[in-house]
Protein backbone atom coordinates (compact mmCIF):
# COMPACT_ATOMS: atom_id res chain seq x y z
CA UNK A 1 0.00 0.00 0.00
CA UNK A 2 1.23 3.73 -0.87
CA UNK A 3 0.65 7.21 0.67
CA UNK A 4 0.52 9.89 -1.54
CA UNK A 5 2.86 12.76 -1.22
CA UNK A 6 6.00 14.59 0.64
CA UNK A 7 9.38 13.39 2.32
CA UNK A 8 10.43 11.63 -1.08
CA UNK A 9 13.88 10.91 -1.51
CA UNK A 10 16.17 11.34 -4.22
CA UNK A 11 16.12 7.69 -6.39
CA UNK A 12 16.55 6.55 -9.47
CA UNK A 13 14.48 7.74 -11.38
CA UNK A 14 14.23 10.78 -9.34
CA UNK A 15 11.77 11.53 -6.32
CA UNK A 16 9.30 8.81 -5.38
CA UNK A 17 6.15 10.18 -5.48
CA UNK A 18 4.64 7.94 -3.00
CA UNK A 19 6.30 6.49 0.28
CA UNK A 20 5.19 2.63 0.37
CA UNK A 21 3.51 1.84 3.41
CA UNK A 22 6.71 0.40 6.20
CA UNK A 23 9.22 1.08 3.35
CA UNK A 24 11.85 1.78 5.88
CA UNK A 25 12.06 -1.10 7.95
CA UNK A 26 10.90 -3.52 4.33
CA UNK A 27 14.34 -2.18 3.10
CA UNK A 28 16.50 -2.44 5.82
CA UNK A 29 15.23 -6.01 6.60
CA UNK A 30 16.21 -6.97 2.93
CA UNK A 31 19.79 -6.28 3.23
CA UNK A 32 20.23 -5.03 0.55
CA UNK A 33 23.88 -5.36 -0.83
CA UNK A 34 25.75 -3.75 -4.09
CA UNK A 35 25.80 -7.36 -6.82
CA UNK A 36 22.83 -8.71 -5.10
CA UNK A 37 19.37 -9.52 -7.19
CA UNK A 38 16.12 -8.76 -5.53
CA UNK A 39 12.48 -9.53 -5.88
CA UNK A 40 9.90 -6.53 -5.90
CA UNK A 41 6.67 -8.52 -6.33
CA UNK A 42 4.63 -5.82 -6.23
CA UNK A 43 5.89 -2.97 -8.33
CA UNK A 44 2.86 -0.98 -8.00
CA UNK A 45 3.12 2.66 -7.91
CA UNK A 46 7.18 1.69 -7.70
CA UNK A 47 8.21 3.02 -3.90
CA UNK A 48 9.93 -0.37 -2.54
CA UNK A 49 11.53 -0.90 -6.04
CA UNK A 50 13.12 2.81 -5.93
CA UNK A 51 14.11 2.22 -2.84
CA UNK A 52 15.67 -0.82 -3.32
CA UNK A 53 17.73 1.02 -6.29
CA UNK A 54 18.53 3.80 -4.28
CA UNK A 55 19.74 1.38 -1.61
CA UNK A 56 22.98 -0.01 -3.40
CA UNK A 57 23.92 -1.06 -7.11
CA UNK A 58 22.04 -4.27 -7.06
CA UNK A 59 19.64 -4.92 -9.45
CA UNK A 60 15.58 -5.62 -9.04
CA UNK A 61 12.93 -8.13 -10.98
CA UNK A 62 9.86 -5.93 -10.17
CA UNK A 63 6.49 -8.02 -10.98
CA UNK A 64 3.02 -6.35 -10.62
CA UNK A 65 -0.14 -8.02 -12.62
CA UNK A 66 -1.70 -4.68 -13.52
CA UNK A 67 -0.78 -3.52 -16.71
CA UNK A 68 -1.12 -0.06 -16.00
CA UNK A 69 1.51 -0.26 -13.19
CA UNK A 70 3.90 -1.85 -15.77
CA UNK A 71 3.21 0.79 -18.37
CA UNK A 72 3.59 3.72 -15.86
CA UNK A 73 7.11 1.70 -14.36
CA UNK A 74 8.26 2.28 -18.05
CA UNK A 75 10.25 5.52 -17.01
CA UNK A 76 11.52 4.11 -14.09
CA UNK A 77 12.83 1.19 -16.14
CA UNK A 78 14.48 3.62 -18.25
CA UNK A 79 16.09 5.76 -15.97
CA UNK A 80 17.42 2.45 -14.06
CA UNK A 81 20.26 1.79 -16.47
CA UNK A 82 19.61 -2.05 -16.72
CA UNK A 83 19.07 -2.33 -13.33
CA UNK A 84 15.66 -2.54 -13.18
CA UNK A 85 13.49 -5.46 -15.18
CA UNK A 86 9.41 -4.53 -14.92
CA UNK A 87 7.29 -8.00 -15.57
CA UNK A 88 3.65 -8.21 -15.73
CA UNK A 89 2.69 -11.04 -14.26
CA UNK A 90 1.21 -13.10 -11.19
CA UNK A 91 3.48 -12.93 -8.64
CA UNK A 92 2.82 -16.66 -7.69
CA UNK A 93 5.16 -17.41 -10.50
CA UNK A 94 7.73 -15.39 -9.00
CA UNK A 95 10.49 -18.25 -9.10
CA UNK A 96 9.85 -18.83 -13.08
CA UNK A 97 9.74 -14.99 -13.58
CA UNK A 98 13.24 -14.65 -11.56
CA UNK A 99 14.60 -17.51 -13.88
CA UNK A 100 13.33 -16.24 -17.03
CA UNK A 101 14.96 -13.13 -15.99
CA UNK A 102 18.31 -14.85 -16.24
CA UNK A 103 18.34 -15.89 -11.91
CA UNK A 104 18.11 -19.20 -10.76
CA UNK A 105 18.08 -17.55 -7.37
CA UNK A 106 17.95 -14.31 -5.37
CA UNK A 107 18.82 -12.53 -2.82
CA UNK A 108 15.69 -11.15 -1.61
CA UNK A 109 12.12 -10.88 -2.05
CA UNK A 110 9.69 -8.50 -1.20
CA UNK A 111 5.69 -8.65 -0.80
CA UNK A 112 3.60 -5.20 -0.22
CA UNK A 113 0.02 -6.40 -0.69
CA UNK A 114 -3.26 -5.20 -1.09
CA UNK A 115 -4.71 -2.62 -4.20
CA UNK A 116 -2.84 0.38 -4.61
CA UNK A 117 -3.97 3.75 -3.82
CA UNK A 118 -3.92 4.24 -8.02
CA UNK A 119 -5.80 1.32 -7.94
CA UNK A 120 -8.22 2.25 -5.45
CA UNK A 121 -8.79 5.69 -6.40
CA UNK A 122 -9.26 4.98 -10.14
CA UNK A 123 -13.14 5.26 -10.24
CA UNK A 124 -13.22 2.98 -13.77
CA UNK A 125 -10.97 0.35 -11.77
CA UNK A 126 -14.53 -0.41 -9.76
CA UNK A 127 -12.63 -1.67 -6.54
CA UNK A 128 -13.92 1.70 -3.93
CA UNK A 129 -17.40 2.48 -2.62
CA UNK A 130 -16.09 6.36 -2.23
CA UNK A 131 -16.24 6.63 -5.85
CA UNK A 132 -19.13 5.24 -8.05
CA UNK A 133 -17.16 3.40 -11.29
CA UNK A 134 -18.06 -0.24 -13.24
CA UNK A 135 -17.92 -3.01 -10.23
CA UNK A 136 -14.74 -4.46 -11.76
CA UNK A 137 -11.84 -4.91 -8.99
CA UNK A 138 -10.11 -6.82 -11.05
CA UNK A 139 -6.36 -6.13 -10.19
CA UNK A 140 -4.86 -7.57 -14.09
CA UNK A 141 -7.22 -6.90 -16.89
CA UNK A 142 -8.65 -10.78 -17.36
CA UNK A 143 -10.63 -12.78 -15.91
CA UNK A 144 -14.36 -12.57 -14.38
CA UNK A 145 -14.86 -8.98 -12.43
CA UNK A 146 -16.90 -8.62 -9.11
CA UNK A 147 -20.30 -7.90 -11.17
CA UNK A 148 -19.86 -11.44 -12.63
CA UNK A 149 -19.82 -12.59 -9.57
CA UNK A 150 -22.15 -10.64 -7.77
CA UNK A 151 -24.89 -11.40 -10.04
CA UNK A 152 -24.36 -14.79 -11.26
CA UNK A 153 -23.42 -16.67 -8.24
CA UNK A 154 -25.66 -18.58 -5.71
CA UNK A 155 -26.86 -16.74 -2.75
CA UNK A 156 -25.21 -19.59 -0.51
CA UNK A 157 -21.76 -18.98 -2.80
CA UNK A 158 -22.13 -15.30 -1.82
CA UNK A 159 -22.79 -15.55 1.91
CA UNK A 160 -19.83 -18.24 2.26
CA UNK A 161 -17.55 -15.18 0.47
CA UNK A 162 -18.40 -12.16 2.14
CA UNK A 163 -18.28 -13.99 5.61
CA UNK A 164 -15.41 -15.98 5.00
CA UNK A 165 -13.10 -13.12 3.42
CA UNK A 166 -14.68 -10.32 4.47
CA UNK A 167 -15.36 -11.30 7.88
CA UNK A 168 -19.32 -10.07 7.64
CA UNK A 169 -21.41 -11.40 10.42
CA UNK A 170 -24.46 -10.12 8.92
CA UNK A 171 -23.27 -12.37 5.47
CA UNK A 172 -26.48 -14.34 5.22
CA UNK A 173 -28.33 -10.58 4.75
CA UNK A 174 -26.24 -9.38 2.71
CA UNK A 175 -26.32 -12.39 0.19
CA UNK A 176 -29.88 -12.33 0.45
CA UNK A 177 -29.99 -8.64 -0.37
CA UNK A 178 -27.61 -8.53 -3.43
CA UNK A 179 -30.01 -12.09 -4.72
CA UNK A 180 -33.26 -10.00 -4.39
CA UNK A 181 -32.10 -6.58 -5.72
CA UNK A 182 -30.27 -8.52 -8.79
CA UNK A 183 -33.76 -10.32 -9.72
CA UNK A 184 -35.00 -6.24 -10.73
CA UNK A 185 -31.95 -4.98 -12.43
CA UNK A 186 -28.55 -6.81 -12.53
CA UNK A 187 -25.92 -4.82 -10.08
CA UNK A 188 -23.56 -2.81 -12.31
CA UNK A 189 -21.64 -0.21 -10.31
CA UNK A 190 -20.13 0.30 -7.02
CA UNK A 191 -22.44 2.95 -6.16
CA UNK A 192 -25.29 0.55 -6.39
CA UNK A 193 -23.70 -2.65 -4.72
CA UNK A 194 -22.67 -0.18 -1.48
CA UNK A 195 -26.62 0.76 -1.27
CA UNK A 196 -27.72 -2.53 -1.27
CA UNK A 197 -25.16 -3.30 1.50
CA UNK A 198 -25.17 -0.70 3.28
CA UNK A 199 -29.61 -1.40 3.75
CA UNK A 200 -28.33 -4.92 5.66
CA UNK A 201 -25.50 -3.74 7.99
CA UNK A 202 -25.85 -1.51 10.64
CA UNK A 203 -23.22 1.04 11.16
CA UNK A 204 -22.64 3.76 13.89
CA UNK A 205 -20.92 7.05 13.59
CA UNK A 206 -17.24 6.74 13.79
CA UNK A 207 -17.30 3.26 12.38
CA UNK A 208 -16.16 1.64 9.02
CA UNK A 209 -17.73 2.11 5.99
CA UNK A 210 -21.57 -0.50 6.41
CA UNK A 211 -19.84 -1.66 2.63
CA UNK A 212 -15.91 -2.00 3.62
CA UNK A 213 -16.10 -5.97 4.18
CA UNK A 214 -18.29 -6.85 1.47
CA UNK A 215 -15.91 -5.36 -0.90
CA UNK A 216 -13.11 -6.30 0.79
CA UNK A 217 -14.51 -9.89 0.15
CA UNK A 218 -15.23 -9.62 -3.34
CA UNK A 219 -11.59 -8.29 -4.67
CA UNK A 220 -10.03 -10.87 -2.62
CA UNK A 221 -12.05 -13.27 -4.25
CA UNK A 222 -12.14 -11.95 -7.65
CA UNK A 223 -8.41 -11.82 -7.23
CA UNK A 224 -7.78 -15.31 -5.54
CA UNK A 225 -5.61 -13.50 -3.49
CA UNK A 226 -4.88 -15.22 -0.45
CA UNK A 227 -4.60 -18.63 -3.21
CA UNK A 228 -1.41 -15.92 -5.05
CA UNK A 229 0.01 -15.36 -1.00
CA UNK A 230 0.48 -19.11 -0.41
CA UNK A 231 1.65 -19.73 -3.96
CA UNK A 232 3.81 -16.97 -3.70
CA UNK A 233 5.39 -17.53 -0.09
CA UNK A 234 6.21 -21.12 -1.84
CA UNK A 235 8.13 -19.63 -4.59
CA UNK A 236 9.85 -17.29 -2.52
CA UNK A 237 11.30 -20.65 -0.50
CA UNK A 238 11.95 -22.05 -3.66
CA UNK A 239 14.26 -19.49 -5.33
CA UNK A 240 15.55 -17.82 -2.50
CA UNK A 241 19.59 -18.26 -1.47
CA UNK A 242 20.68 -19.38 1.79
CA UNK A 243 20.94 -16.03 3.64
CA UNK A 244 18.74 -14.56 1.57
CA UNK A 245 15.75 -12.42 2.70
CA UNK A 246 11.41 -12.23 2.77
CA UNK A 247 9.55 -9.99 3.70
CA UNK A 248 5.93 -9.38 3.44
CA UNK A 249 3.74 -6.68 4.12
CA UNK A 250 0.13 -7.50 4.89
CA UNK A 251 -3.16 -5.07 5.73
CA UNK A 252 -5.58 -7.33 6.79
CA UNK A 253 -5.87 -10.58 9.09
CA UNK A 254 -6.58 -13.53 6.73
CA UNK A 255 -3.09 -12.07 4.76
CA UNK A 256 -1.24 -12.11 7.84
CA UNK A 257 -2.41 -15.11 9.18
CA UNK A 258 -1.19 -17.23 6.05
CA UNK A 259 2.28 -15.62 6.25
CA UNK A 260 2.50 -16.07 10.43
CA UNK A 261 1.68 -19.74 9.92
CA UNK A 262 4.10 -20.31 6.95
CA UNK A 263 6.84 -18.78 8.26
CA UNK A 264 6.10 -20.28 11.98
CA UNK A 265 5.76 -23.74 10.60
CA UNK A 266 9.16 -23.32 7.90
CA UNK A 267 10.81 -21.69 11.10
CA UNK A 268 10.08 -24.67 13.84
CA UNK A 269 12.96 -26.50 15.12
CA UNK A 270 11.09 -28.54 17.75
CA UNK A 271 7.96 -30.22 18.20
CA UNK A 272 4.81 -27.94 20.36
CA UNK A 273 4.50 -30.23 23.18
CA UNK A 274 7.38 -31.33 25.12
CA UNK A 275 4.54 -33.86 26.86
CA UNK A 276 3.72 -35.17 22.48
CA UNK A 277 5.98 -37.67 20.99
CA UNK A 278 8.86 -37.24 19.57
CA UNK A 279 8.32 -36.40 15.78
CA UNK A 280 11.02 -36.17 13.46
CA UNK A 281 10.50 -32.65 11.44
CA UNK A 282 12.15 -31.43 8.78
CA UNK A 283 15.16 -29.18 8.55
CA UNK A 284 13.74 -25.29 8.96
CA UNK A 285 13.72 -23.61 5.99
CA UNK A 286 13.61 -20.06 7.72
CA UNK A 287 14.92 -18.50 10.21
CA UNK A 288 12.73 -15.83 11.71
CA UNK A 289 13.43 -11.82 11.51
CA UNK A 290 10.34 -10.75 13.07
CA UNK A 291 9.10 -12.78 16.73
CA UNK A 292 6.20 -10.56 16.39
CA UNK A 293 5.20 -8.41 13.22
CA UNK A 294 6.03 -4.86 13.02
CA UNK A 295 3.54 -2.04 12.69
CA UNK A 296 3.47 1.73 11.09
CA UNK A 297 4.03 4.35 14.00
CA UNK A 298 2.05 6.75 14.84
CA UNK A 299 3.28 9.26 12.67
CA UNK A 300 3.30 7.33 9.22
CA UNK A 301 -0.76 6.56 10.35
CA UNK A 302 -1.24 9.99 10.79
CA UNK A 303 0.44 10.57 7.08
CA UNK A 304 -1.71 7.78 5.78
CA UNK A 305 -4.18 5.96 7.54
CA UNK A 306 -4.40 2.89 5.44
CA UNK A 307 -0.86 2.20 7.28
CA UNK A 308 -3.03 1.49 9.92
CA UNK A 309 -3.83 -2.09 9.88
CA UNK A 310 -0.33 -2.67 8.07
CA UNK A 311 1.74 -5.28 9.87
CA UNK A 312 5.36 -6.77 8.68
CA UNK A 313 6.92 -10.23 9.00
CA UNK A 314 10.58 -10.66 7.80
CA UNK A 315 12.27 -13.96 7.79
CA UNK A 316 15.78 -15.41 6.23
CA UNK A 317 16.07 -18.21 3.92
CA UNK A 318 17.95 -21.25 5.52
CA UNK A 319 20.07 -24.03 3.76
CA UNK A 320 17.64 -26.34 3.61
CA UNK A 321 15.81 -27.60 0.80
CA UNK A 322 12.44 -25.87 -0.43
CA UNK A 323 9.03 -28.03 0.97
CA UNK A 324 6.94 -29.25 -1.57
CA UNK A 325 3.60 -29.72 0.03
CA UNK A 326 0.46 -28.54 -0.07
CA UNK A 327 -0.15 -25.45 1.01
CA UNK A 328 -3.65 -25.63 0.06
CA UNK A 329 -5.02 -26.39 3.52
CA UNK A 330 -4.51 -22.66 4.65
CA UNK A 331 -6.80 -21.28 2.39
CA UNK A 332 -10.37 -20.76 3.48
CA UNK A 333 -12.74 -23.21 1.94
CA UNK A 334 -14.38 -21.61 -1.03
CA UNK A 335 -15.76 -22.67 -4.78
CA UNK A 336 -13.54 -21.92 -7.58
CA UNK A 337 -13.98 -18.43 -9.14
CA UNK A 338 -15.39 -20.03 -12.69
CA UNK A 339 -18.04 -22.36 -10.48
CA UNK A 340 -19.36 -19.57 -9.10
CA UNK A 341 -19.54 -17.27 -11.82
CA UNK A 342 -21.49 -20.29 -13.70
CA UNK A 343 -23.62 -20.17 -11.14
CA UNK A 344 -22.98 -23.73 -10.06
C1 LIG B 1 0.03 -2.14 -2.23
S1 LIG B 1 0.45 -2.10 -3.89
C2 LIG B 1 2.18 -2.05 -3.90
C3 LIG B 1 2.74 -0.69 -3.78
C4 LIG B 1 4.23 -0.62 -4.00
N1 LIG B 1 4.96 -1.30 -2.94
C5 LIG B 1 4.72 0.81 -4.11
O1 LIG B 1 5.64 1.14 -3.38
O2 LIG B 1 4.19 1.56 -4.92
C6 LIG B 1 0.15 -3.74 -4.40
C7 LIG B 1 0.41 -4.01 -5.85
O3 LIG B 1 0.52 -5.40 -5.99
C8 LIG B 1 -0.14 -5.81 -7.13
N2 LIG B 1 -0.58 -7.19 -6.93
C9 LIG B 1 -1.48 -7.62 -6.03
N3 LIG B 1 -1.63 -8.95 -6.13
C10 LIG B 1 -0.78 -9.36 -7.10
C11 LIG B 1 -0.46 -10.63 -7.65
N4 LIG B 1 -1.05 -11.74 -7.22
N5 LIG B 1 0.48 -10.68 -8.61
C12 LIG B 1 1.10 -9.55 -9.04
N6 LIG B 1 0.82 -8.31 -8.58
C13 LIG B 1 -0.10 -8.23 -7.61
C14 LIG B 1 -1.29 -4.85 -7.31
O4 LIG B 1 -1.68 -4.80 -8.66
C15 LIG B 1 -0.69 -3.56 -6.79
O5 LIG B 1 -0.18 -2.79 -7.83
Amino acid sequence: MTAGGGGSRAVAGGPAPHIPVLGRPAVELLNIRAGGVYIDATFGAGGYSRALLAAANCTVIAIDRDPQAIALGAELVQSAGGRLTLVEERFSQLDRVAQAAGYAAVDGVVLDLGVSSMQLDTPGRGFSFRHDGPLDMRMGGAGPSAADVVNAASERDLANIVFLLGEERRSRAVARAIVKARERTPIATTAALAEIVAAVVRSHPGDIHPATRAFQALRIFVNDELGELTMALAAAERVLKPGGRLVVVSFHSLEDRIVKTFLAGRSETRGTSRHAPEVKRPAPTFRLLTRRPLTADADEVARNPRARSAKLRAAERTEAPARADDLTAMLPRLPALADVVRGR
